[in-house]
């Protein structure tokens, strides 16, 4: 019903150090939202982070599960909102050991290495966060058998489940908008899909809208293609700055992979093949 654990630990677990040469100094592994466009990395994700703190209507008091957590980097945000309890679901072994040892989260944060699909908290949450998981759980297989919205739904209503009457949802994902026209395009974007990203497909933005119902109500909903262009853009120019040091830690292939991965992710953002969305969601009560 979604990437497995082992395709999972393919995409995010070549080295956390490999990551973090070319990811912000946090690690968000998503989407920046830029303002002017003048702004660090750095600052766009902070006002990622921000946005997705208003949609879930976050005060330092609510319980909040950010599902799909990556290495911490959303939860070190709450820690500086002065947020009282957070906790985080990955399915990276990799991912989960960094979060709990390296990033100084508070005693009363939890990193929990565990599958959404199984996950049985103690008590249900005030407030839902989750940033561009969505993409792991329909398979391309799955999606040709017209299975998709059918399966996102079953993630909104996991959502709802894990949450108490009267939460918020600030939700994020990464869309896939047009195919492209070329050959060489079509070819780079299935080597993203099946040597980086095995087993997960990116959502159309209709098939989100369709899943939500009946369990959440979309309040609020922006789009930010050319934020995700700039984002890829500042992660390909600093692989390069780093291109020595990895082709000599991790080998020539390593490096060439993901040279041609976020080359790809450009084209596809600043193309309209790809786009993202942040989505304030209010848990349907009825
Ligand atoms: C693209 S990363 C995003 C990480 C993080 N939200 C960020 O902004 O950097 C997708 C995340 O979803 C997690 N994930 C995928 N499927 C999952 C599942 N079934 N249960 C829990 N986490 C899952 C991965 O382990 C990874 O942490």
């Amino acid at each position: 019903m979604t990437s497995t654990q082992a395709e999972i630990d393919l995409s995010y677990s070549v080295s956390n150090e490999f990551f973090q040469l070319w990811l912000d100094e946090n690690m968000h592994y998503t989407s920046a939202s830029y303002a002017s466009g003048d702004e660090s990395l750095e600052d766009a994700q902070k006002a990622k982070c921000r946005i997705l703190y208003e949609y879930a209507e976050m005060t330092p008091s609510k319980r909040v599960l950010d599902i799909g957590c990556g290495w911490g980097s959303n939860l070190l945000y709450h820690k500086t909102q002065g947020t009282q309890t957070a906790h985080g679901i990955t399915l990276s072994t990799a991912q989960a050991e960094w979060a709990n040892t390296k990033m100084g989260l508070p005693g009363s944060y939890q990193v929990k290495l565990q599958d959404f699909w199984k996950y049985e908290p103690e008590e249900r949450y005030d407030a839902l966060q989750s940033i561009e998981m969505v993409d792991h759980v329909v398979s391309p297989e799955q999606a040709n058998q017209g299975l998709a919205v059918e399966l996102y739904r079953n993630y909104f209503k996991r959502c709802w489940e894990l949450s108490k009457p009267g939460a918020w949802f600030g939700f994020q994902a990464i869309l896939r908008d047009r195919v492209p026209r070329t050959k060489k395009d079509l070819e780079d974007l299935k080597f993203t899909a099946d040597v980086i990203f095995p087993g997960g497909l990116n959502p159309r933005l209709e098939e989100m809208i369709m899943a939500i119902r009946p369990y959440w109500e979309c309040v609020e909903l922006r789009t930010q293609r050319e934020s995700y262009g700039k984002t890829t853009g500042e992660w390909l120019r600093r692989l390069r700055l780093n291109e020595g040091t990895i082709r000599a830690q991790w080998g020539d292939r390593v490096y060439v992979e993901y040279e041609r991965y976020l080359d790809t992710c450009v084209r596809a953002f600043a193309q309209h093949w790809s786009s993202d969305v942040q989505m304030k969601l209010r848990r349907c009560d009825l």
